[in-house]
């Protein structure tokens, strides 16, 4: 059983990862944290609280409000792709008796922030907690400055971000978690403990179409299968209009996935840089993956595979799962 602490945008692919990571044997879940990213850190919180009910727990994590502005950067959000309160417009539908189909959760939070519980795990957990970022990095870097000695006792970080090979999705060389916050993602690759990068490569590759997820669900109808299908459609629509494809990727639920099945991964050691100050590339991640190039010493683990339909496969039998979750 690894102990994961999850740092979130929540965000519909977000709240795919944490609904994964809930139904994972694998994994013990002790907190989810929040952070300004696909909307204000507010919102994220709210949502991570309508995605924990969703799943109806007998027990819930711990869940602590993170940092609303990055570190140097003026915040920007990504309201267009996830809608303007993060989960594609849920929290405003209706029922037929007029009551909201999603009410506002009560906010039963950490009394201590985001930064603090992170401390106090990395603290509590030494060499065993690994922290699992699926948005900007801003939490774990203010982390990092505030308290170094506990968090050189985290185990490893294995986070959604960045892209390599192919064209960014916020700006031509930038993805979006890194592009929000780049300086904090610099300060987390230099503090030197195990990184593990699921960048946007990989995560274009595994699609969520709106013909398989019905498929899946069509199967169980429930409070969790009605979350997935109203979370999702505008989110879909957005890709429809844009994109081509009826559907999502699945980007958050990806690193969940490589802790718990690394087979269907594969990953090469790199030495990977992010532009902090470009006017073009602000929020690059570089590094030359090469296999034939001299490299100078790895400070991460970048993945460049997934087995998109095992993966894809093994996402739906576990969120659909009933029997998995403690
Ligand atoms: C990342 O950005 C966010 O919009 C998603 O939740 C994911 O974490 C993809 O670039
Ligand atoms: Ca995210």
């Amino acid at each position: 059983m690894q102990r994961i602490l999850l740092d979130t945008d929540t965000g519909v692919d977000d709240a795919l990862a944490i609904i994964l990571a809930l139904n994972s044997p694998e994994l013990q879940v002790e907190a989810i944290t929040t952070v300004s990213g696909n909307v204000h850190v507010e919102l994220c919180t709210r949502n991570v609280l309508i995605t924990l009910e969703a799943i109806e727990l007998r027990e819930y994590p711990i869940v602590a409000k993170g940092e609303s502005q990055p570190l140097i950067k003026p915040f920007v959000n990504a309201e267009h792709v996830h809608g303007s309160d993060g989960l594609g417009g849920i929290t405003e539908l209706l029922a037929s008796d007029g009551e909201r189909c999603y009410p506002h959760p009560e906010p039963r939070l950490s009394p201590v922030s985001a930064v603090d519980l992170i401390i106090e795990l990395a603290g509590r957990y030494p060499d065993e907690l690994v922290l699992v970022p699926l948005g900007p990095l801003t939490n774990i870097a203010k982390a990092m400055i505030k308290n170094p000695a506990r968090m050189r006792n985290i185990r490893e970080i294995v986070l959604m971000g960045g892209v390599f090979e192919t064209y960014g999705n916020v700006t031509t060389t930038a993805e979006f978690n890194i592009f929000v916050d780049p300086h904090a993602a610099q300060l987390v690759l230099d503090f030197g403990i195990p990184v593990t990068i699921v960048p946007l490569d990989v995560t274009h590759q595994v699609i969520l179409t709106r013909e398989r997820l019905n498929a899946e669900i069509g199967k169980k109808k429930n409070r969790l299968s009605q979350f997935l299908s109203d979370s999702t459609e505008a989110c879909m629509k957005f890709h429809h209009q844009r994109g081509g494809f009826d559907g999502l990727y699945l980007h958050d639920p990806l690193p969940i996935g490589l802790l718990t099945q690394p087979e269907l991964f594969e990953t090469v050691d790199a030495f990977v840089q992010i532009e902090t100050s470009g006017d073009l590339t602000q929020g690059m991640t570089i590094a030359d993956l090469r296999p034939e190039r001299p490299r100078p010493t790895p400070n991460a683990r970048v993945c460049v595979g997934v087995n998109s339909e095992s993966f894809l496969q093994h996402f739906f039998d576990r969120i659909l799962s009933t029997t998995t979750r403690f």
